[in-house]
């Protein structure tokens, strides 16, 4: 049975080939997801929650997580491949403090305490930049409804583009919703590293938007 969606999609559908190795990987899910970061919520620190929207092939997930181990790290994209291969890198690298969480982000807020949350990380997020798909867009005045009451009091959200025209969608966003945000440009994200999209920009010499968003 086809899920409802409650969102527009703000990602492409991508049906492709999966490897044995991201297969084999995707059926150890239960074992990291986002239901078990649910039954296990009380025994973990009350702060250092980290979100990660739309991780790609968890490069930064995973990188983070080591950096930061006592943080904890939920991690979402709904592109199963990509699944595949953070579970891979996880179990590499032994890491316990990341789950996943494989939909839509924006569902997991329902599922998130009130003021629980320190950090969020959308990092290119997919750009759609014709006109009629600009709806489309994960950022967005909703998005900044969305996640207010989860974020603690002093949580931060950091977003980065390579989208001129996405960079304007973030800033009238923010400016929308001024009054309950703090909005600025910044250079650096709380925790740095070139994500395969970063290498892209870089290497098409685009430029790189960063912005961080706190509560007034
Ligand atoms: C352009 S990629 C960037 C991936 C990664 N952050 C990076 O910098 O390499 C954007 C990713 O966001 C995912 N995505 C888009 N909308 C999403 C949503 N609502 N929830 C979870 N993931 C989403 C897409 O599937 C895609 O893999």
């Amino acid at each position: 049975m086809n899920k409802i969606k409650k969102f527009l999609p703000s990602y492409v559908n991508r049906h492709g080939r999966l490897t044995e190795s991201q297969k084999r990987h995707i059926a150890l899910l239960e074992d990291f997801d986002f239901a078990k970061f649910k039954s296990l919520e009380v025994s973990l620190s009350k702060s250092n929650l980290v979100l990660d929207i739309g991780f790609g092939n968890g490069d930064y997930t995973i990188n983070y997580a080591l950096n930061y181990p006592e943080k904890t790290i939920i991690a979402s994209e709904v592109y199963l491949s990509g699944i595949g291969s953070l579970i891979r890198k996880i179990k590499k690298e032994s890491l316990q403090n990341i789950f996943i969480f494989d939909g839509d982000a924006r569902e997991i807020f329902e599922n998130l305490s009130d003021s629980s949350v320190d950090e969020i990380n959308i990092l290119f997020p997919d750009p759609w930049q014709k006109a009629r798909h600009n709806k489309r867009r994960l950022f967005s005045e909703d998005f900044l409804d969305l996640i207010y009451k989860k974020l603690n009091k002093s949580g931060k959200l950091f977003v980065r583009t390579d989208w001129e025209d996405y960079a304007e969608t973030i800033i009238e966003s923010a400016r929308a919703r001024s009054k309950k945000y703090k909005f600025e440009k910044i250079k650096e994200l709380n925790f740095e590293f070139k994500t395969k999209f970063h290498l892209k920009a870089i290497n098409e010499k685009r430029k790189i938007f960063t912005f961080m968003l706190t509560k007034k």
